[in-house]
């Protein structure tokens, strides 16, 4: 279960950025493999 700003998502197959592009909450990403650190969000 991933929760952005009181929205619950619980299709969690993939990764977390694939989830949120999966319901287009996805942030800024690039190499989709977790080294340039583009879609990284606090
Ligand atoms: S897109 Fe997430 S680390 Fe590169």
């Amino acid at each position: 279960m991933i929760s952005v700003s009181g929205q619950v998502y619980n299709d969690t197959n993939g990764t977390l950025l694939q989830t949120l592009e999966l319901n287009s909450v996805a942030p800024t990403s690039n190499c989709k493999s977790g080294f340039c650190g583009a879609c990284r969000i606090k």
